[in-house]
């Protein structure tokens, strides 16, 4: 059996997909429960794109030991620095050096000729592997590059000193035999290969991603790249709970396995989607609400004798222990911490007190607080001091009236008020919202509502995304009244806004 190394790009290639951007405490957060997790490297973004990503690259270096850190790097010195630079306090640090290598991307995109892509790998890789021990080559969209370039390109990386290569189906264009045939050529024609490991990098752009990845395994490559959720660029990328479970179920045909601890998986899962302010479809494999649920009588019926009749994995495989009772109002703060920690949460005393405190508003109107409402209130990533927050609100709506709100805020003690009409109730309330607090410019794009628990008494949980200058910000809101958790996401969208502008 081979050990296949899991690359993690969540924070790199996820992250910087529309709508999936993170702090650096969220960053942090996320590399340290990847860690949990198993991954064995996880690239922490690409250090010369921004203030943000060198920031949060140093971070996780600084604070996650035990796991090979990364950085992405265009064939450019100052990306190489910036690179090395943010990974200098990396127990394991890897530069991840990349650079187009199809007819389209060279012609199109860099307007460079094969042989300048050539000399800048050389260049490039070798001046990497001056500043780091651990150098990985990516040849981006080599599913669509004439072979033998790509060879040649490859077999130049792991002479200038890459440990690493990658082949990347950047445009998520590849096929699971064919993916397989790639690979195979690679292993037969690039020099050197037997001192490299080969790396897979799929997106899903035709629903291919996981399979392309484990076929590429199936043929000899030792690293697959993938992100939490599959969040990534237009379709995203492999999802690595897929491959993950893949390997665990079917590694036994492929030969092959990797040191995922997967009872971390759901949790880690919950956690992405907590920072994204996304919830997974149903029916997404491994970790929607519907992976382990038996609606027609026959499956029931099959599962209630043995569940391996419809199940090819078990909930507890992936960290979901059904078997929990609800919490209620006469829960004490042991019950709730002991709970939480089941649950993979390990709260500091701060977030405990806090989410305590929702617990027991929350148990004041609800009568069972399941697992998914704990989830829901430990899933609160907005740590930044809240500049304003919810006093009071008052709401007047119908269908023959003009929607109004009153609203109350505070800031630093300080109570602010002001009222305004819109096209309804939420409407109006963010306009009055934004009369006290006059936010920076910016779009509101997406406004979801989601019912954490069935019911009629259920929480909601209300997600507001703005769209700014350069990236978007992610405002969360729970309450049982979904007015009250449209203004508590708008504010703390806002407050994460008025952060990112000083
Ligand atoms: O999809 C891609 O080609 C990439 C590379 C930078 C590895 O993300
Ligand atoms: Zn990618």
């Amino acid at each position: 059996m081979r050990k296949i190394k899991i690359f993690d790009t969540t924070l790199r290639d996820g992250e910087q997909s529309p709508g999936c951007s993170m702090n650096l405490q969220e960053k942090l957060d996320a590399a340290k429960q990847l860690k949990k997790l198993g991954v064995d490297i996880i690239e922490a973004g690409f250090a010369a794109s921004s203030k943000g990503d060198f920031d949060a690259i140093a971070a996780i270096a600084k604070n996650v030991k035990g796991v090979t850190v990364c950085s992405l790097a265009r064939c450019l010195k100052s990306d190489i620095d910036a690179a090395a630079e943010a990974l200098k306090e990396a127990e394991h640090p890897r530069i991840h050096v990349f650079i187009a290598t199809s007819e389209i991307h060279m012609e199109h995109k860099l307007h460079l000729s094969k042989e300048q892509v050539l000399s800048a790998v050389k260049e490039y890789v070798a001046y990497a592997k001056s500043k780091c021990a651990d150098v990985q080559f990516s040849a981006e969209d080599a599913t669509r590059s004439d072979k033998d370039f790509l060879c040649e390109v490859l077999s130049a990386a792991i002479a200038a000193g890459a440990t690493t290569v990658n082949i990347p189906d950047t445009v998520g264009y590849t096929t699971p035999a064919e993916m397989a045939e790639l690979v195979l050529y690679v292993k037969a024609h690039t020099k050197g290969i037997e001192n490299a490991v080969i790396a897979a990098h799929c997106h899903n752009d035709l629903g291919l991603a996981v399979a392309n990845s484990l076929s590429a395994l199936s043929a000899g490559a030792g690293q697959v790249e993938c992100t939490v959720n599959g969040i990534g660029e237009r379709a995203g990328n492999a999802a690595l709970e897929e491959v993950v479970m893949g390997i665990k179920v079917r590694g036994d045909v492929m030969g092959i396995y990797t040191d995922i601890d997967t009872t971390q998986i759901y949790r880690s899962s919950r956690l992405i989607y907590g920072i994204t302010g996304d919830h997974a479809p149903k029916n997404k494999p491994v970790v929607g609400d519907n992976a382990f649920s038996h609606e027609a009588g026959i499956h029931q019926h099959g599962v209630l004798n043995d569940r391996r009749t419809y199940e090819i994995m078990k909930p507890e495989d992936i960290g979901i222990n059904r078997d929990n009772m609800a919490l209620g109002k006469h829960s004490g703060r042991h019950a709730f911490e002991k709970r939480l920690v089941e649950l993979g949460y390990n709260p500091d005393k701060e977030q405990l007190d806090r989410y305590f405190e929702v617990f027991k508003e929350l148990a004041d109107k609800k009568k069972d607080i399941t697992d998914k409402d704990l989830e829901a209130i430990a899933s609160e990533h907005i740590r930044e001091t809240p500049h304003y927050t919810l006093d009071r609100f008052a709401v007047q709506a119908g269908n023959r009236s003009t929607p109004t709100c009153v609203i109350r805020l505070i800031k630093d003690g300080v109570k602010f008020e002001d009222v305004a009409i819109g096209d309804g109730p939420v409407d109006a309330a963010y306009k009055a919202v934004d009369k006290i607090i006059c936010p920076p410019p910016h779009e509101l794009y997406d406004y979801a509502i989601h019912s954490i628990s069935g019911g009629k008494d259920a929480l909601g949980e209300v997600t507001v995304k703005l769209k700014v200058e350069g990236g978007s910000v992610t405002g969360r809101g729970l309450s049982t009244d979904i007015i009250e958790a449209s203004i508590i996401a708008y504010i703390n969208a806002v407050n994460r806004l008025l952060d990112e502008n000083g």
